[in-house]
């Protein structure tokens, strides 16, 4: 059978990963996070003291770091640079500050969207991410949108950060995510827009749940 792909894009914080994860799982398909991919070149900036914004530098850590990614036991991606699995580090705070500038770069997005392209050519995939229904898989069997309000993209990234063991105030949070969304959505390369055939699912006062089923009922309705 030919490998399906569901693309899952929205803003920081949506519940993408958490929704991406357990669809994956249910269908028993590859659950592939770019978020992630992106954050490890940010991780590779952060640790070298590279200028995030710096197009010729960033291209330079891109070349000279080897970048890979397993299938993790819990479904999740495990990033690895020069061989170590950095997968824990890709969520700190100083990672996060930093990726919107490193996603900026064409030559970023090209060597990334080959990879994630790979994926999808192998195995069925569910991807998130920003640009997936837009640019890298424009043929996705289904499209989804989602998105929720910021204060409530916010708190759920502060409980991420309390059950890690740092408190992080909640206006902090909801300005830097603010501030990720702006950059996000207005680079000039693959920026962060629903794809004209996406559906749009609203998770402000939706469970998981509730958005895993409608997701794998418009599979079963879209795909064969
Ligand atoms: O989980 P969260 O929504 O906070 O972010 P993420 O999915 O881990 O993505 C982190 C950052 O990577 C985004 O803010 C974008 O700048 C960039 N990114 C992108 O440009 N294109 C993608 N397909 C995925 C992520």
């Amino acid at each position: 059978m030919m490998p399906v792909s569901i693309a899952i894009d929205g803003p920081a914080g949506a519940g993408k990963s958490t929704v991406a994860r357990m669809v994956a799982k249910r269908l028993n398909w590859m659950y592939v996070d770019t978020g992630a991919m992106y954050r490890a070149i940010a991780f590779l900036c952060a640790r070298s003291g590279v200028d995030p914004e710096d197009a010729q530098e960033v291209e330079a850590i891109l070349q000279q770091h080897e970048i890979e990614f397993e299938e993790g036991s819990d479904g999740g991606l495990r990033v690895f640079v020069d061989g170590s699995d950095v997968t824990d580090h890709l969520r700190d705070p100083d990672v996060s500050s930093l990726v919107s500038a490193v996603a900026a770069h064409g030559a970023v997005r090209d060597r990334l969207t080959e990879w994630q392209r790979a994926f999808a050519k192998r195995y069925s995939v569910v991807m998130d991410g920003r640009d997936i229904g837009t640019v890298v898989l424009p043929n996705a069997a289904v499209k989804v949108f989602l998105t929720a309000q910021p204060e409530e993209r916010a708190r759920r990234r502060q409980s991420e950060f309390l059950q890690q063991g740092f408190h992080v105030p909640l206006d902090e949070i909801v300005q830097s995510v603010i501030e990720r969304d702006r950059r996000d959505s207005e680079r000039e390369i693959a920026p962060l827009r629903q794809a004209e055939d996406a559906v749009r699912i609203d998770s402000t006062n939706k469970t998981v749940e509730q958005i895993v089923d409608q997701i794998l009922q418009l599979v079963a309705a879209h795909v064969r």
